[in-house]
């Protein structure tokens, strides 16, 4: 049986997870929540970061610090997870969908500009597979009409743009540690952000909206509701789990990049005959290994190929259904063909599995497999 995911646990884990448990102190911004804070900084050169709850939760923290109102519009690709259109929709923002790229599945930054109206405030976009977007394009269009650009980086932690970390490239940056990620705290995500400017009332937002966090560090001795918030702070026990595997870092990293190696060299032969289209990754971005992902010919194709795998005990997943024709997407006003290139692409992709622990021999053996089923159905 080869699963889809799998998460990495070695015994600094359970070390970590027991110390931060040993403390006593069971809550957020701990021992441990401090220590990731260290890493993150060290490692990325991130000027401000906060663990949230999620990466879901780190997106409606940046649609709060934006201060998106009733019938502003976010411009967002409708190739994403729902928390990233959930974030802003719960302030009343409406979503704009823009279509995506067929090779990286990115949004298209060329269509923006089309998209804009004089109610547009933001842009939310997503790193697909952990290739971020064109970061220079959309923050050059940004600033031309004075809009927040959010990235929701939920799966590039540790990518480059020409360069440059994801967490240094737009206003605001969103990760994800949730189970499914490269580094995984259970459930679990970060909001990072370049200017100081925003981090007092961040601190706020994610304590309920109290200055909790002052009185934590002993500046004040009470606290008070000074703002909107929620409960956007992770218990120190999950950033010790963090901070275990933020230590793995290095190894992580690069057993997933090979695995995606392995998977794009093995997948070579069966683009050659047109039976599939593999990975692609812009020249200008180091990618972070995150996921494995083949476009086949068609709709009809795909399923025959996640059927006929999970008969050989392999978990190969479709990733994303479109946002924008979903029931959500439809009741919101918007019919399929309004993204036709998401569309398409949401038949066709199909995510490969991929996690730490998967072998040389396991990757052999999907690729072994989904070459079998495509040269006979094809
Ligand atoms: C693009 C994207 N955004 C946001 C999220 C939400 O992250 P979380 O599960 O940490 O809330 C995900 C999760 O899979 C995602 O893929």
């Amino acid at each position: 049986m080869i699963p889809f995911n799998k998460a990495t646990v070695t015994e600094l884990e359970a070390a970590c997870v027991a110390d931060a448990l040993q403390t006593g102190r069971l809550s957020g911004d701990g021992k441990y929540t401090a220590k990731v804070y260290e890493q993150l900084k060290q490692r990325f050169d991130f000027n401000n970061v906060l663990l949230t709850t999620s990466g879901t939760t780190a997106l409606e923290m940046a649609a709060l610090l934006t201060d998106l109102e009733p019938e502003d519009e976010v411009i967002v690709p409708s190739f994403t997870f729902s928390s990233t259109v959930n974030a802003f929709l719960l302030r009343r923002a409406r979503p704009v969908f823009c279509d995506i790229h067929p090779d990286t599945y990115n949004m298209d930054e060329s269509l923006i500009e089309g998209l804009i109206t004089e109610k547009t405030r933001a842009i939310y976009c997503v790193d697909y597979a952990g290739i971020p977007c064109d970061m220079d394009r959309i923050n050059r269009i940004a600033d031309e009409h004075g809009l927040f650009v959010i990235e929701d980086a939920a799966q590039s932690i540790g990518s480059t743009y020409k360069g440059k970390y994801t967490g240094k490239l737009a206003e605001f940056t969103c990760f994800s540690f949730h189970e499914t990620k490269n580094y995984a705290m259970g459930e679990g995500g970060a909001i990072v952000f370049e200017d100081g400017k925003y981090l007092d009332r961040a601190e706020i937002i994610r304590e309920k909206g109290t200055n909790r966090r002052q009185v934590l560090k002993g500046w004040v001795d009470k606290y008070t509701w000074y703002d909107i918030g929620s409960s956007f702070l992770p218990s120190d026990v999950l950033a010790a789990l963090l901070y275990a595997q933020l230590e793995r870092y290095d190894e992580i990293m690069a057993r997933r990049v090979a695995i995606w190696n392995r998977y794009h060299e093995g997948l070579k032969a069966l683009e050659s005959d047109g039976k599939l289209q593999r990975a692609f990754v812009p020249d200008y971005v180091e990618h972070n290994g995150h996921m494995y992902n083949i476009k086949l010919p068609t709709d009809r194709i795909r399923t025959g190929l996640v059927e006929y795998l999970k008969q050989q005990g392999i978990m190969a997943y479709i990733c994303y259904v479109p946002l924008h024709s979903s029931p959500m997407g439809l009741k919101l006003g918007y019919r399929p063909e309004d993204c036709p290139v998401t569309e398409d692409c949401g038949a066709r992709v199909l995510r490969m599995p991929l996690y730490y622990d998967m072998t040389d021999a396991d990757v052999d053996r999907v690729l072994e497999e989904t070459d079998r089923y495509l040269r006979s159905a094809l």
